[in-house]
């Protein structure tokens, strides 16, 4: 049998210290399956007497991540500790540099800093692996890059954020607003204290750029995701989607056009009948489309100690076979960085998709026309349009003079993003607005 697997794991949080328990039970079959025995001899993590309910005893203690990440003691460096910058970034970059493969969960730091850092693995003949980086416990990296290889995907998206999920679940469920859900969802420990990072679609937006990469060949491209969060939906939308055949999810969406590669995260209107629509609480799902294989959706937890912890010690698995058969080692992104492609982004306002709109017009005869007229003047159809009045304002107020705010719902056919942002413009122009309108997009199978 070739030599031991040395591990040095830096960050024994939630997903450091379940990885420690899952390398100690799995150790028997980790080295039937590999070939070798795989063991962690040194750790790091900021407190060096906190109580993690893992022994200890027989590894060796770094304060400094990256002395851990440089030490001669370790063969594969598991970054656990999160974080795009710093100590995640230094000791990553330190370890591959010192030629240690690395294992990470890190999604930020991927999102990031992923092409620089895969093009340095490459240098020092090294794995960079992050599985767990994008969907916690589903294996959808290596989906992508090993299962799908000889399709030519056009589409990928998916829930990538199991506190959003959590939270339009339970407003859809429950009649509840967005802000009992997210306390909720905190006092579960399903949300950090600021929650900002989930809730407004950044978290979701660092895993679809490792996804696009993936999937397209392309360099990540962070930084070209169009991302919005789902703080400003209300229960009322959700009440509307369901009666129109709809759920909302917040989709992190990848899509080849003939412009370049659209990312975009936004709520969105998906068909109640599809799979995607199926998935409730803080499950996280993925669905490609490719042309070899249709419609593939992977399903599972997003998140969680021993989920997360599986994705881990999969690629750790992985590394032990491929460091003792160097052949078999994957280039991180699924071709060498040098074949990845130049990033061409596509503006947001040439995205061309339905729209679910909903209008907060004054109870005025003729509004509606108005709008369909705006619309209409913008190249938009309107595919259903759907008017509220309470049954109390239609008894006081019969021929619609009072002027009250009342919802006026519609569903566009295919309309460019520019368009419908020019007719919501000019409608306001016009008056016939009590509030600002809410715009969802609408995802088709
Ligand atoms: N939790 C999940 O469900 C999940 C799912 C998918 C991916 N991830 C990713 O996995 C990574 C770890 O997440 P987690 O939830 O396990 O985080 P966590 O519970 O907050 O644990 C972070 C660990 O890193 C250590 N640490 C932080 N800064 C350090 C530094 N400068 N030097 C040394 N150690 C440092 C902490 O030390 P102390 O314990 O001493 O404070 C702690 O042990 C993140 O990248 C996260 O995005 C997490």
């Amino acid at each position: 049998m070739t030599q031991t697997l040395r591990l040095g794991i830096a960050g024994l949080g939630t997903v450091g210290a379940s990885v420690l328990r899952m390398v100690a039970r799995r150790a028997q079959a980790l080295t039937a399956a590999t070939g070798r025995t795989i063991a962690v001899s040194a750790v790091s993590a900021r407190d060096r007497n906190r109580n993690r309910g893992v022994d200890l005893a027989s590894v060796q203690w770094f304060d400094d991540p990256v002395a851990l990440a440089r030490s001669g003691e370790i063969d594969v460096f598991v970054e656990l500790m999160g974080g795009s910058e710093g100590a995640a970034k230094d000791a990553v970059e330190a370890a591959l540099a010192a030629g240690k493969h690395v294992v990470t969960a890190n999604k930020a730091l991927l999102a990031h800093h992923g092409a620089a850092l895969a093009r340095s693995a490459e240098e020092h003949g090294v794995t960079l692996a992050y599985e767990a980086s994008v969907a916690g416990g589903i294996p959808v990296i290596k989906a992508i890059r090993e299962g799908l290889a000889g399709n030519e995907v056009s589409r990928v998206y998916g829930i990538l954020n199991g506190t959003c999920n959590y939270i339009l679940s339970r407003m859809e469920a429950e009649g509840l607003t967005f802000e009992a859900c997210l306390k909720d969802a905190q006092a579960l420990g399903y949300a950090e204290a600021d929650p900002t990072f989930d809730v407004e679609g950044f978290d979701t937006a660092h895993k679809l750029a490792i996804l696009t990469s993936l999937a397209f060949g392309v360099e990540i491209d962070a930084e070209g995701v169009s991302v919005e969060g789902i703080s400003a939906i209300q229960p009322l939308d959700l009440t509307m989607a369901d009666e129109l055949g709809y759920r909302i999810k917040l989709l992190g969406v990848a899509q080849a056009t003939a412009e370049g590669i659209e990312q975009r995260v936004h709520p969105t209107m998906v068909p109640k009948a599809s799979a995607i629509a199926q998935v409730m609480g803080v499950t996280n799902a993925v669905t490609v489309d490719a042309d070899a294989v249709g419609e593939l959706t992977l399903i599972g937890p997003g998140a969680g100690g021993e989920a997360t912890a599986s994705a881990v010690v999969a690629d750790i698995a992985d590394v032990a076979l491929s460091s003792s058969a160097p052949g078999l080692a994957r280039p991180t992104f699924g071709r060498p960085v040098s074949g990845l492609a130049a990033p061409r982004r596509v503006e947001m306002q040439r995205h061309e998709g339905g729209y679910y709109i909903r209008l907060t017009v004054h109870d005025r005869t003729g509004v509606a026309a108005g709008v369909a007229t705006r619309m209409a003047e913008a190249n938009i159809s309107i595919e259903s349009i759907v008017q509220r009045r309470s049954a109390k304002a239609a008894s006081s107020d019969p021929q619609g003079l009072s002027g009250q705010p009342v919802p006026l719902v519609l569903i566009t056919y295919a309309a460019t993003e520019g368009n419908v942002r020019k007719a919501l413009s000019a409608i306001d122009r016009d008056g016939l607005l009590a509030e600002a309108p809410q715009l969802i997009r609408i995802e088709r199978d």
